[in-house]
């Protein structure tokens, strides 16, 4: 038996294809741009998304050789909080509003206006945030009042895929509450929430589990991309909690922590848990019934990135980052701000800015590289001392993954800084494979989700804190200092 995970993102659709005990065969992946139509958008045609579908799953197989009638589910995974419009016929009526998009601030203050802010945070778990779905929604009713009108069906990213390939619209809990349109505790869409927005419940897909069918593989689709007629379609889950079962963070006190070109923080919930200022997203699991908290840094190994490509282009990670551990830890009094896209977490302010603090003369290119992983590593701890003082206390385990992940002295430094070890695992697919072991727990080949990580994935590395750590206890109280005093700089 096999199983696809689909993962639609923001730069390429990847289908990644496992066998029952979770061996991952093959990957395929297919790039697309995104367009800035103007200043702070972020849009996508969505006919990429499902050209790069079939492109993909072709490919996995054909490069597999697998037996395509052995392929028993597809799960779906995908950037969160985009905004699919369909009208009554499911053709789409304008281009997605992303994630990253930032057009909505005026839309976020009216969302509190009508609800109230408190109230807002009480049902949905989170403030309104330019990224999040609800908000597009009404900058279109308001500055597009005309395709308003024809819309009939609002779907994410990889709700419209799945709405492809199976006629079903459906959508998971975990991207279902990164609309905010969600009573968070009741895992469904809150009444309360659409009246306010004026939002007609009937254009909302229905709600699933990570691990439920949503619906099974149309004939005419199926035939043309090979595979067998009516296999099911599972929930799958938002990018963030797919990614949280692809690297096994599927039980409270094990936390994720993912250093792509953003930086998220993640924690499973055995309950609703809310920051009571909604500075953590808190939203629901792909686990069923599980619930999860999430920083997100929105420049983590973007800043390095943007540091070599700026001050070393073409060096290669290794050779930039070798010198930097003969620094000492502090980089001899050099700080770095990694608010180079603005900032979510915990600072969820647009116009934050970057900024390397306190260079003298004696400091040289090492030392901006090393103060680079040190920012970025305080920035990502701003988000774990939220949790904890959101309760969850029990903190056992940080499980790191993404590029950032390779480096073994940002591994140390995370280590150091978080004052907690730090694991690496042995799955480097993310959210593809997260997708892949819902759909085959879903068709019953593991009881549970968290058997099927037991199974599959295997922690493969630790790092524990060491000397540095009473250092960097003493620094972090001047980093944390350092957005406050430059916030009205950034703001002018
Ligand atoms: C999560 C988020 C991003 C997108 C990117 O809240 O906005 O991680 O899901 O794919």
């Amino acid at each position: 038996m096999y199983f696809i995970g689909i993962d639609t993102s923001t730069t390429a659709t990847k289908a990644l294809l496992m066998n029952e005990s979770g061996r991952v065969l093959g990957v395929a992946s297919n790039e697309y741009p995104y367009e800035i139509p103007q200043p702070l958008w972020s849009e996508q045609d969505p006919a990429l998304w499902w050209l790069a579908t079939g492109q993909s799953i072709r490919q996995v197989v054909a490069q597999t050789g697998v037996d395509a009638t052995l392929i028993r589910g597809i799960g779906l995974t995908g950037q969160m909080h985009g905004l699919v419009l369909l009208n009554e016929k499911g053709e789409v009526l304008r281009p997605s509003i992303l994630w990253n998009d930032q057009r909505t601030s005026l839309q976020c203050d009216a969302i509190r206006a009508r609800l109230g802010r408190e109230r807002l945070i009480q049902i949905t778990g989170n403030d309104a945030l330019t990224g999040f779905t609800a908000p597009k929604i009404l900058w279109v009713q308001e500055n597009e009042p005309e395709i308003w009108k024809r819309v009939r069906h609002i779907l994410l990213p990889k709700d419209y895929v799945r709405y492809k390939l199976t006629g079903e619209f459906a959508i998971d809990r975990a991207d279902g509450a990164g609309t905010i349109l969600f009573d968070l505790a009741k895992r469904d869409w809150s009444p309360e929430v659409l009246a306010a927005l004026d939002i007609p419940a009937e254009y909302l897909p229905k709600t699933y589990e990570g691990t439920d069918a949503t619906g099974a593989l149309l004939p005419s689709v199926a035939n043309d991309l090979g595979l067998p007629a009516g296999i099911p379609v599972f929930g799958g889950g938002g990018d963030q909690a797919a990614s949280a079962v692809g690297t096994g963070a599927v039980r409270a006190g094990v936390v994720s922590l993912s250093l792509g070109t953003s930086g998220v923080v993640f924690a499973t919930t055995d309950a609703p848990v809310i920051e009571p200022d909604g500075r953590l997203h808190a939203f629901c699991h792909s686990v069923p019934g599980k619930w999860h908290l999430m920083g997100v840094m929105l420049s983590a190994a973007g800043s390095l990135r943007w540091h070599r490509d700026t001050f070393a282009p073409g060096m290669d990670y290794d050779t930039l980052l070798k010198p930097a551990a003969a620094i000492p830890p502090g980089s001899d009094g050099l700080f770095f701000l990694p608010y180079l896209s603005g900032e979510r977490t915990p600072h969820p302010d647009p116009l934050a800015r970057a900024a390397f603090v306190g260079l003298t003369v004696r400091h040289e290119f090492p030392h901006l590289t090393r103060a680079v992983l040190e920012g970025v590593s305080f920035g990502l701890r701003d988000s774990f001392e939220l949790m904890k003082s959101a309760g969850l206390a029990n903190i056992t385990q940080v499980r790191v993954t993404g590029g950032g992940a390779r480096s073994p002295l940002w591994r140390q430094i995370l280590a150091d800084v978080f004052g907690a070890e730090i694991v690496t695992v042995n799955t480097t697919e993310g959210a593809a494979y997260g997708a892949a072991l819902l759909a085959a727990t879903g068709a019953g080949v593991f009881d549970s989700v968290e058997s099927a990580c037991d199974a599959t994935i295997q922690i493969i590395g630790a790092t524990r804190p060491g000397k540095d750590q009473a250092i960097y206890e003493k620094l972090y109280p001047l980093y944390r200092d350092l957005y406050p005093a430059l916030t009205p700089t950034f703001h002018a």
